[in-house]
């Protein structure tokens, strides 16, 4: 290993992160931890990349979370945590929980998306070369595939663990008779389901949507023994302060085309208007009542924040401190946001 350039907090199991068990498992996740989709490519600044994941391990986040696919380019948030592990945080590898995740466009050709085991296998593999990593701790089906059998998708799962190269699988963004089907398949093989990976938000609902057998996905993952890991619980940037007042240059909306201009109508920025004075109430700013909102439910073991610096980092951070609402407090965030709340 080269010099390591870090020397992370000895506080840094002090800090006041709360850990919370995964479903019925034997892994504590971070109430927060880091997603690298975006600000971690070969486009960002390398020297913020690190401030920022040497800032999160320092207060006790110690989950992050990648795919093959993060950047932009393709591959190159892997690249840049792989440098990171070389340079900083390779001596504390068992103190980290790295997931990677393969089902969405890769490289070119049949064999670079969805769901076939010729992907997932070559595709963990790259990511683990990119990363400097022996194993990763969890690995993901990005997507559910319709064309492929899912016994091969999960199969090669399986597979993947008993070869060493995940100590742990999970399941992104799967429809609720595919989850439960996935549930019982990789239980049957003794590699259970480790957590479900959805997208869950004070905007966005799809986890609590009923399925044909009257369960939410968020009840499923719980009866399966699962946790539930929520992405893009910001709303990518929406449920902050960041587009109360106009689009910054700098921001996702302004730089990235994943998160349109269109959505924010004005009826959207009334309701973030009305949720803002809401977490002001609460003495919280908008980005940390987000989070704690969507913590309070304690079916979610962890939310998977994005953020583009360290201050952005340090506020979100302090919703572990009060993840409680009271009922009119609830009321008034689904009365704010009547008419603007996605259920896909
Ligand atoms: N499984 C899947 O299919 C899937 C899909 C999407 C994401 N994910 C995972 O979830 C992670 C998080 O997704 P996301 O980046 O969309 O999450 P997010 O937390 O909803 O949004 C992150 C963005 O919000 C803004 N932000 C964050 N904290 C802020 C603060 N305190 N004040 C103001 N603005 C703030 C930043 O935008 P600016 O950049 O504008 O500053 C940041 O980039 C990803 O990195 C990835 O690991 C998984």
């Amino acid at each position: 290993m080269t010099n390591p350039i870090y020397s992370p907090s000895p506080e840094r199991y002090d800090s006041g992160m709360n850990y919370r068990r995964c479903g019925r498992s034997g892994i504590l996740l971070p109430e927060i931890s880091l997603g690298l989709w975006h600000n971690f490519g070969d486009i960002d600044p390398l020297a913020r990349s690190f401030e920022m994941a040497h800032y999160a391990f320092d207060q006790g986040i110690v989950h992050f979370d990648l795919a093959n696919n993060y950047g932009p380019s393709y591959g190159s948030a892997e690249e840049t945590f792989g440098q990171i592990m070389k340079k900083s945080l390779a001596p504390y590898r068992d103190e980290l929980f790295i997931s990677s995740k393969a089902g969405y466009d890769m490289w070119p050709g049949p064999y670079g998306n969805w769901g076939s085991r010729k992907y997932l296998i070559s595709s963990l593999d790259q990511s683990l070369k990119r990363m400097n990593l022996d194993y990763v701790d969890i690995f993901y089906t990005h997507r559910f595939d319709p064309e492929t059998p899912l016994e091969e998708t999960l199969q090669a799962l399986v597979d993947i663990v008993r070869s060493g190269r995940a100590l742990y699988v999970g399941i992104s963004r799967y429809p609720h008779e595919a989850a439960q089907f996935a549930y019982d398949y990789l239980k049957e093989r003794d590699v259970p389901c480790l957590l479900y990976q959805g997208k869950y938000n004070i905007l966005d609902r799809g986890p609590e949507k009923s399925g044909a057998d009257g369960r939410t996905i968020l009840q499923m993952a719980k009866d399966n023994g699962a946790g539930f890991i929520s992405f893009s619980p910001l709303a990518q940037g929406l449920l902050t302060d960041r587009y109360l007042n106009g689009i910054p240059a700098d921001s996702r909306m302004a730089t990235k085309p994943n998160l349109s201009r269109e959505v924010l109508t004005p009826q959207m920025l009334e309701a973030l208007r009305r949720l803002d004075a809401i977490a002001a109430q609460r003495g919280q700013k908008l980005a940390e009542m987000a989070l704690s909102w969507v913590l309070k439910d304690d079916m979610v073991t962890s939310v998977i924040i994005g953020a583009s610096s360290v201050a952005q980092i340090e506020t979100n951070l302090r919703a572990v401190k009060n993840t409680r609402f009271s009922v009119e407090e609830l009321a008034a965030i689904e009365d704010a946001v009547k008419g603007v709340v996605i259920t896909l």
